[in-house]
This record gives C-alpha cells, sequence and structure tokens, in this order.
C-alpha cells in the first residue's frame, strides 16, 4: 500500500478572498486532492493578531463563509477535512510549548512581521508570534506538504527549523514539513500595481487593486479591462512589463497553457485583448464556484455537519500529538 503524503494549509478569514488567494493556494488544493491526505484549516486565531481589523460579532460568519469558499472552490469533504482553527484547541496548545524554543530573533526577522508592525507605536505580542502558531498548525498533524503561495516561504521555512530545534533537544517527535508551490500563480501581483502582491489590505482601499473570488461577473470584467499594463505591445516574458506579465500568469494558472504560448499567440495585438480572454477565463472559473458558494450559504445545517465531521476526525490526530 502506498502511502499518502499529507498536506495541511490555511487561510486567515480577514477580508474577501480574491484571485491571489485562489490561484496560490485554493486552485492548488483542489487539483492534488486525490494524491494526498489534506486538512484545511480557517485560521480564526491568526486574525486576532490584527485586534483592529476584527469585528468579533463577525469573526465566526466569517470563519464560516471561508469554509464554504473552500468547498465551493472543489474541496470535498469526503476526501479532505476543513474546519475552523479555535475548534480544535491542541492549535493554541501546542503553540505555547513552541513558544518556549524558539529564539527570539527569529521571528524579529520575519519580514512579514517587519512590514506590518512598521510605523506603529505599539503591536502587539500576537503579530510577533504569529509564526510559531502557524508552525502549531503544520506540526499538530505530521504534515509532509504546505501548498501556500510565495509569500508563506519563510513562515513554512520557520516552521521547519522550529520543528528541528524541537527534535534537537527532545529526540524525534515533529515531522519538518516541506513547501508546495504552484508553477503559476504563486505571486499574483496587484491589477491597479503590478509591483505588489495582491493583497486583501490594499484591495480595502483601492477598488481596482484585486478581483474578488464572490465579485460579479461585471465588476470582474471592468476591473480587469483597467488593469494597469503600459504603452507599448510586447509579450515574449523576458521583456514584457511587470503587468502584462501577472495577466500572461494569471491566464496561464487558469486554462494551464504556458505561458510562452500565451505570449506568443497575442504577439502584435493590443493588450485589450489579452486583457479580455482574462476576463473571460476568470469569470468562467468562478461562476460555477460562486453558485456552489450560494447553496452552502443557503443551506447551514450542511455547512455544520461537514465542519462537525471534520473537527472530530482532526481532534483525533491533534490530540495525539
Ligand atoms: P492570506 O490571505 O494571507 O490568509 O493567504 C491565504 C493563502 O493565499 C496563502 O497560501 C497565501 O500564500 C496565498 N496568497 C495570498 N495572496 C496571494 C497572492 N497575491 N498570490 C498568490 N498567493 C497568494
Ligand atoms: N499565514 C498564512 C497566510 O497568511 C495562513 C496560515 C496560518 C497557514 N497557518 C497556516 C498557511 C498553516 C499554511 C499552513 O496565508
Amino acid at each position: 500500500m502506498s502511502v499518502r503524503h499529507r498536506a495541511f494549509s490555511g487561510v486567515q478569514p480577514t477580508g474577501r478572498l480574491h484571485l491571489g488567494n485562489y490561484l496560490g493556494a485554493l486552485k492548488p488544493w483542489v487539483t492534488h486532492q486525490d494524491a494526498r491526505e489534506n486538512i484545511f484549516c480557517v485560521v480564526d486565531l491568526h486574525a486576532l493578531t490584527v485586534p483592529e481589523a476584527v469585528d468579533p460579532r463577525q469573526l465566526a460568519a466569517g470563519s464560516r463563509q471561508i469554509a464554504a469558499l473552500f468547498l465551493a472552490a472543489g474541496i470535498d469533504p469526503e476526501r479532505s477535512s476543513v474546519f475552523i482553527q479555535s475548534h480544535v484547541r491542541e492549535h493554541s496548545e501546542l503553540a505555547w510549548v513552541l513558544n518556549c524554543v524558539t529564539p527570539l530573533g527569529w521571528l524579529e526577522r520575519m519580514t512579514q512581521f517587519k512590514a506590518k508592525s512598521e510605523g506603529r507605536d505599539s503591536v502587539g505580542t500576537g503579530l510577533l508570534d504569529y509564526p510559531v502558531l502557524q508552525a502549531a498548525d503544520i506540526l499538530l498533524y505530521d504534515t509532509d506538504v504546505v501548498p501556500v503561495g510565495e509569500d508563506q516561504k519563510q513562515h513554512i521555512e520557520l516552521a521547519r527549523d522550529v520543528a528541528l530545534r524541537f527534535n534537537h533537544l527532545f529526540g524525534e517527535v515533529l515531522k519538518p514539513p516541506a513547501i508546495s508551490l504552484p508553477p503559476v500563480g504563486a505571486r499574483v501581483m496587484g491589477l491597479d500595481d503590478p509591483t505588489v502582491k495582491m493583497s486583501k489590505s490594499i484591495g480595502e482601499s483601492r477598488p481596482n487593486h484585486l478581483v474578488g473570488m464572490l465579485d460579479d461577473p461585471k465588476r470582474i470584467r471592468k476591473v480587469l479591462m483597467k488593469a494597469v499594463t503600459d504603452s507599448g505591445c510586447a509579450y515574449a516574458p523576458e521583456v514584457a512589463s511587470p503587468g502584462v506579465v501577472n495577466l500572461m500568469g494569471i491566464l496561464s494558472a487558469l486554462t494551464s497553457e504556458p505561458v510562452d504560448s500565451v505570449a506568443a499567440r497575442f504577439e502584435g495585438r493590443g493588450y485589450g485583448y489579452l486583457k479580455a480572454e482574462v476576463a473571460d477565463a476568470v469569470v468562467a472559473e468562478l461562476e460555477p464556484v460562486q453558485a456552489r458558494y450560494a447553496r452552502f450559504m443557503d443551506d447551514p445545517a450542511e455547512l455544520d455537519a461537514v465542519l462537525k465531521r471534520s473537527t472530530d476526525r482532526v481532534r483525533g490526530i491533534a490530540g495525539a500529538t
């Protein structure tokens, strides 16, 4: 009998999920669903690290919505577990134990911590400790691979280092995980500024920054047609501008057509043709996801049953660790 690798990944229930989350995380999870044993988590405790951004009355509902989006994207609860982090108390318990073996300097070096704390007079300890809780999420389940977008690379390396350090001190207990990045779509850039990563927080103040997974087709087309490119007409990946490279990457991630082939097809044509084709592909991909999402939202009992079954399943593994 072959032993399947176990995958674990998580998404924070803050803000609206966007095309970057979909192409960097959710879609690759679905693609590899059969090849692995999968555990997918809505990490509500991580959302608390920026308390100003959390409405406590909204957090539980928002977490359910993200779980419903996982399922709508194609995660099959028969083959994968989908649950909410705070419902399994071992995440917090292991985080404490790992805190005690994690040198402070490792956390102070994290680029996400530096970016999120920059320019602020005071930040919560949780923000600094965020990667240790993430390490606990991963290490609780003897995870082999963590499928995420490129921005998580440093956090997964830290989880590995924490596991190795723990094992060095106490014997072989924790499995050091590996990262799994999608070949394209691992770093989707902002549509209004292709030099920065597409992100939920920027999207809150800049309407043309992102395409939300639940945006209606009209809005999706409008935002993509406005995507920033350049005044020329160059597609070859070595010379194309960042906005054009980003749009070709999005198309390639959705259709599996290699970027070189996309570039060759559009050579000599205006960017409007590329934008229109990207918009068609995004709408075609997201419309069925949105329809399934609406069905889960209409049937709270079904979603509750899925979450309960998964929670019971993963508690068994987490409790043993
Ligand atoms: P977050 O929204 O930060 O909770 O991220 C959830 C997942 O989406 C993680 O695996 C991220 O690496 C991934 N992700 C977030 N933004 C992007 C992006 N712009 N491009 C690709 N993947 C992303
Ligand atoms: N830090 C991740 C993000 O913002 C979310 C996350 C928390 C995660 N725990 C995890 C991702 C464990 C993978 C595995 O995207």
